[in-house]
This record gives C-alpha cells, structure tokens and sequence, in this order.
C-alpha cells in the first residue's frame, strides 16, 4: 500500500481500537455507564461504525457531528451533545433526537428551551459545571477552570437550577457534566473533580430534582513520548472514582477521545530530502501541519521514526522534521536524533489517531489523505478515499 500511494496517508490498527475500547469496558464493569467516544478526535465513518459496534456512545458538539453519529447507527439516547456556541437549528435536532444536552450558559439554556418547544419533545439535560480543579495541561486544552469559555458559573448554580424548574415541559434535568481538560496524566485530577461533582448534585438532589448522570468529560491522556512512563490507564481512572458514584447510586458517562483512538494510528510519510541550513539539519518530508498540526499548534511531541532501519552502524544526527508548507511553524518533530535517511524512504509520526485527521486543512492545497486500517489477519483496507484536486474545483462548479 505504501508502495501504491505516492502522498502521507494514515494508517490504523483495527483491532488496536477494539482493545482500548475493551480497556474501558472492562474498567466499567460493575458501575451503569455510557462510554460518550467525542468524536472530534476522529470521524472517519467507519471507525465511527466500528466503535458503535463495540458498544460506544457518541460526545458531539455540532449538528454534523450528529448527524454522522446517527448515520453510523450511534443510539441517540447514548449521545451527548456539548458546547459553548451550539446552534439552535442542531439543538433542534438534538430535541428530535433524543440526545443528552449540556447547559452551558443562560442564552444556551434559552436556546435549548426554543429548540425544545419547535421539536414539540422534552429534553433530558445535564449542567455544565466547571471544578475549577487545575488539570496540568497545555493551556489550549485546559477547559475545567473558572475563566474557562465553557460550562455555567458555579455562583449562578440557584439560578439555572430555578431557571430548569420553570420550563417544565421543556426540559429535565438528569445530571451534571464537567470536562476538566485533554492529555491528563494524572487520576488525582479526576478524583477531585468527581469529588466536587458529587458535592453539586447533593446539592441539587436536596432541592427536589431526580439527577442521576455524573458525567466526568475525556481526558485522558496517552504516552506520546514512547519512553516507558507508566501512565494512568483506563481502570486507574474508574477506579479514582467508583466509590463516589457508587455512593450516590449514580450512572456514570465518559467521554474518551484520544484514549480510545490515538495509539491506534501513524501518519506515513515519503522523505523528500534532507538539508543543512546553518546550524539545522532538516528532514523534509510530503506530509506537512496540513496533514497533522499538532506540534505546530500546541508544540506537542509526537514520536517519529524512520520506516526501514538503516544498518546499525549508520551515524546518528539531530533533525527537524518538516514538511513542504510555506511558513516556518511547518514541523512534525523538532530536534529528533535519526539517521540520515534516503530520499524516497518512509518516515511514521505515531499516535496520530486523535485530532490529526479530524484537523487536517487544505492548506497550501494539501488535499486531505487517505486512510487504511489493518485488521487483526494482517489485511489492509482503505477507510477513506484521499481529497483530490477534482474534489477541490467541484466548490466552484455552476457559479
Ligand atoms: N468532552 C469534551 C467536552 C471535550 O471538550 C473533549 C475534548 C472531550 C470530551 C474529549 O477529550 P479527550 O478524551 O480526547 O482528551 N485538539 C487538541 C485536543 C482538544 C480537546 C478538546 N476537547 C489536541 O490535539 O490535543
């Protein structure tokens, strides 16, 4: 297949999301529960249909995210629909559908209530509270804290659960919901939050209201620098907070992005050539930020290495990995000790499952690649078809 494609495409381990999705269920058992897989972090259709099959629920934050989710045969009553900004014509659907919505303000309350009233269907709704409990990550992804865009203000809790009260045909009030940040690396951070949570929905509970949903958010992070750290996995997390959910005789949801699906996948790409230009050696390869735009935007580490090994006795030099974009924040890896490879020789960036494909761009008219899996016999599949430059001038077409 690398042989075929003469442009970067990603390539999946099948049965690799299935084991981490085993991970969590097996981590789940004993507790009611609802694995809410987010699936900003990948939409490719058929892992979509994959990760139903297995059991999953869907996270969405827009109206196309929930369409898909329905189109690939997601339980709307297991998905939950989340957001800052959400629209009322996908609240609308949402109603419709039956999912699970989050109140993140007061216009999103009013909005809900709209969308309620024009669906002609009650909605089950849960309330955004932020712990404020620092999740220790990278501040783009940091979400749970009070200066935060998402979730209600926790001084204004009377007046939203006051606020729930008076629509009563129009929505009910099942749970609270808060998502703390991305790439956690440590269970203390969710045992906090879920003590606070707990603490909210007694309060809640003692004004009269049946809540039963704690849902905890994603987060969880993964070992992108591959050098054996022991980080939390999935029954680390369930097990922080168990007990608490089993003393409020709660069910519990869960929203997984990267945990479920970023190990699972590399960008494979054709080295072009290497250069020196004063102190710096670069490797540049076809993929690019287009492809894969993590490490330029948060400067995240993600592990490169070459695909054919050179002999062992090749000398090692310290590169940037770069791809062929017009501007300078155009890296995959910075400051990487490979061996010198030769042009036209295959280079993996690894764990690139979550938020690579879903943020690739055209940028610099890079169309979009396209993605294989590997299933457990060794048989490889494409899952979808790489953008072409056909695809691109379609937009323009009749105007
Ligand atoms: N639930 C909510 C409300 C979220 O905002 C997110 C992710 C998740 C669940 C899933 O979180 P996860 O388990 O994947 O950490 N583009 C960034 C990550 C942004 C995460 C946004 N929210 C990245 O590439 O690292």
């Amino acid at each position: 297949m690398e042989a075929v494609e003469r442009r970067p495409f990603y390539l999946y381990s099948k049965p690799q999301i299935t084991r981490n999705v085993e991970a969590y269920k097996e981590a789940l058992e004993g507790l009611n529960s609802i694995i809410g897989y987010a699936i900003k972090a990948n939409n490719n259709f058929l892992i979509l249909q994959h990760l139903k099959n297995l059991g999953c629920g869907a996270v969405l934050v827009s109206g196309n995210e929930l369409r898909l989710a329905i189109r690939a045969g997601f339980d709307p009553t297991r998905c939950i629909f989340n957001g800052n900004g959400k629209l009322l014509d996908d609240l609308v659907l949402a109603a419709q559908e039956g999912v699970f919505v989050n109140i993140d303000s007061e216009f999103d309350l009013d909005n809900i209530v709209s969308a309620a009233r024009i669906a002609g269907k009650k909605v089950n709704v849960l309330l955004r509270i932020n712990p404020d409990v620092d999740p220790q990550v990278h501040p783009y992804v940091a979400t749970g804290n009070k200066n935060s865009k998402f979730g209600i203000r926790n001084e204004k809790l009377q007046w939203f659960l006051d606020a729930v009260k008076s629509y009563p045909d129009e929505l009910k009030l099942v749970g609270a919901h808060c998502h703390l940040g991305s790439t956690i690396t440590k269970v203390d951070i969710f045992r906090d939050a879920a003590s606070i949570m707990v603490k909210f929905i007694d309060e809640i509970r003692a004004q009269g209201f049946d809540i039963n949903y704690l849902n905890i958010g994603g987060g969880l992070g993964i070992d992108y620098y591959h050098t054996g750290t022991v980080l939390p996995t999935p029954r680390d997390l369930i097990d922080t907070v168990r007990e608490l959910v089993l003393s409020r005789n709660l069910n519990l949801i869960i929203e997984p992005g990267r945990s479920l699906i970023a190990n699972t996948c590399c960008l494979v790409n054709r080295v072009t050539g290497v250069k020196t230009n004063g102190t710096k050696n670069f490797i540049v390869i076809d993929g690019s930020m287009a492809e894969l735009i993590r490490p330029s935007l948060y400067d995240s580490y993600q592990h490169i290495e070459l695909v054919s090994p050179p002999s062992p006795d090749s000398a090692v030099s310290t590169f940037d990995v770069v791809g062929p974009v017009c501007e300078s924040a155009d890296f995959l890896g910075k400051d990487r000790d490979l061996p010198s490879p030769a042009s036209g020789s295959g280079l993996v960036v690894h764990d690139a499952g979550a938020y690579c494909m879903s943020m690739a761009s055209t940028y610099n008219l890079k169309m979009r690649p396209p993605e294989y899996w590997v299933d457990e016999d060794g048989s490889v599949a494409k899952i979808r078809h790489g953008e072409t430059f056909e695809d691109h001038m379609r937009y323009f077409e009749g105007l």
